[in-house]
């Protein structure tokens, strides 16, 4: 055993194997009050860590005196060791035998963010009660007790065994970038721009002999990563007709492990973001749709002064809310639906775009950040104008209502408004004044649409329609 431990402190990974079978040893026995593995990781040897777990090392084993290996790696802020323990099996939930402390109490009062969110994502109980009583939500610090609240609203609505497909928004999938979305950025050869986004442009490109679009995040700070890490997270989680489909992404290696430096303040990794040297920025392949957005066909049929006819109408309805339906059934809200983020593909159909704002429901309270920016305000529900707190999928119904009115009268919302009242304020006027686009009366579309127009925008969001009740409104509509 004294061999053994003393090729650990040596670093040599490579023959532990060797040691272990010539000498026949227990690889889970205790020498000096502690396992090879907490000495493993005593000793912050990832490679030592690794090879014992993979030769049988129980991640779970550990004496009074050293704690449990998972708990030796959180108190010291050991990410990687932290992840490959939980990769391999360690109990999230293990509790110390002396005062019952989980890794996520140690986690969220050393204010680890990366952490917290890592036990998270395998499933850590954020209720379980220590000695005095006190769950890792009583112990959290300001800086990840947001996140906390949001995931234990989540935790409660879910069951354990959901948590294999559970994607926490705050955060990249850790195993995502290994999976089969990762592309092989040299192949991607970029043939005309086609948009400016709000962080980066969309080019078109040629890519293992497919045209594909490319949504590229140019400016890299710690906000627009998030964007990316969103719409990815969200984008690798879907797969329906009536949503864009993902080829694949780019996440830069060097941005990656920047951000996977330990105890990341996020001003300091900004700061080494600039100074490092990015081969590539961060992008998203996506298939690609020529015909443009649902927002330049309204534009140009009314230009031509042309109307849609009745089934084209119910169709986009349809396809939106297939798409959206889909959406929520997953749990995500899109936040920033709206016809400039819809696409039409060759046979007419369309597909919802740009996931960057969406997040994962939260039932009754939004810590998010990012909750009083998100969205384009004249598709933005009442609820958010307003500045509330709480809100739910019924926001996107809202948006649903005025893609809708978009559809009929091929124009921006507010368009008349805005142009008629010099600073019009639309939060004011749509958040406590009820006011919504005119609903001329014309026979423009089914009287069920208009019908559906009204409901969706209903000021109370609980007397909106869900997806599922506007799917089957929509088709029960005849001709
Ligand atoms: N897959 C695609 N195929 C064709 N055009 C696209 C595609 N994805 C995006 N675009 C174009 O790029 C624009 C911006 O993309 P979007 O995802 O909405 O980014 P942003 O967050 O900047 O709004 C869209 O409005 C559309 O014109
Ligand atoms: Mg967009």
């Amino acid at each position: 055993m004294q061999n053994l431990i003393n090729i650990i402190l040596s670093h040599e990974a490579e023959k532990i194997p060797m040691i272990l079978k010539s000498y026949q040893l227990d690889i889970n026995s205790f020498f000096l009050d502690r396992t090879p593995l907490q000495f493993a990781i005593q000793d912050k040897h990832l490679g030592c860590i690794k090879v014992l777990l993979e030769n049988g090392a129980d991640p779970n084993l550990g004496n009074e005196n050293y704690g449990f290996p998972l708990k030796m790696a959180v108190s010291n802020n050991f990410y990687e060791i932290t992840n490959l323990l939980l990769e391999f099996g360690a109990n999230v939930d293990q509790a110390d035998q002396k005062n019952q402390e989980t890794a996520l109490h140690f986690a969220v009062f050393s204010s680890n963010e990366r952490i917290t969110k890592l036990l998270l994502s395998f499933g850590a109980n954020p209720f379980l009660k220590d000695e005095f009583d006190e769950t890792p939500i009583d112990l959290a610090t300001d800086k990840v007790l947001a996140f906390l609240k949001d995931y234990s609203i989540k935790f409660i609505d879910y069951s354990p065994s959901l948590f294999d497909k559970f994607i926490n928004p705050y955060q990249m999938d850790t195993k995502l970038n290994k999976r089969e979305y990762s592309i092989d950025f040299p192949q991607l050869k970029e043939i005309q721009h086609i948009a400016n986004g709000a962080f980066g442009s969309v080019f078109i490109a040629e890519y293992k002999d497919k045209y594909v679009a490319v949504k590229k995040f140019s400016n890299l700070h710690g906000y627009s990563l998030e964007l990316f890490e969103r719409e990815i997270s969200v984008l690798c989680k879907c797969n329906h007709p009536n949503i864009i489909q993902i080829i694949g992404y780019h996440y830069p290696e060097e941005i990656l492990q920047k951000n996977q430096t330990e105890n990341k303040e996020n001003d300091k990794n900004e700061e080494i973001l600039k100074k490092s040297e990015i081969k590539y920025d961060p992008c998203i392949v996506l298939e690609y749709l020529p015909k443009g957005t649902l927002y330049e066909k309204l534009k140009n049929l009314k230009r031509k002064k042309v109307k849609l006819k009745h089934p084209i109408i119910v169709r986009y309805a349809k396809d939106i809310a297939e798409g959206m339906k889909y959406l929520h059934s997953l749990k995500f809200i899109h936040r920033d639906l709206k016809s400039s983020n819809i696409l039409i593909t060759e046979d007419n159909h369309l597909k919802i775009i740009d996931f960057g704002y969406s997040r994962y429901e939260a039932k009754e309270y939004d810590l998010d950040p990012l909750t009083f920016n998100t969205g384009t305000l004249n598709w933005m529900a009442p609820e958010i104008l307003r500045k509330e707190s709480k809100y739910t999928s019924k926001v996107d119904v809202y948006s649903y209502g005025l893609v809708l009115w978009e559809i009929v009268f091929r124009q921006v919302p507010y368009r008349v408004h805005l142009q008629s009242v010099r600073n019009y304020d639309l939060r004011n006027e749509v958040g406590y004044k009820k006011v919504r686009p005119q609903l001329p009366i014309t026979k423009q579309a089914p009287q069920e649409i208009i019908d559906l127009i009204k409901k969706c925008w209903k000021q109370n969001p609980d007397s909106r329609p869900s997806f599922d009740e506007i799917c089957k409104i929509l088709s029960n509509i005849k001709f």
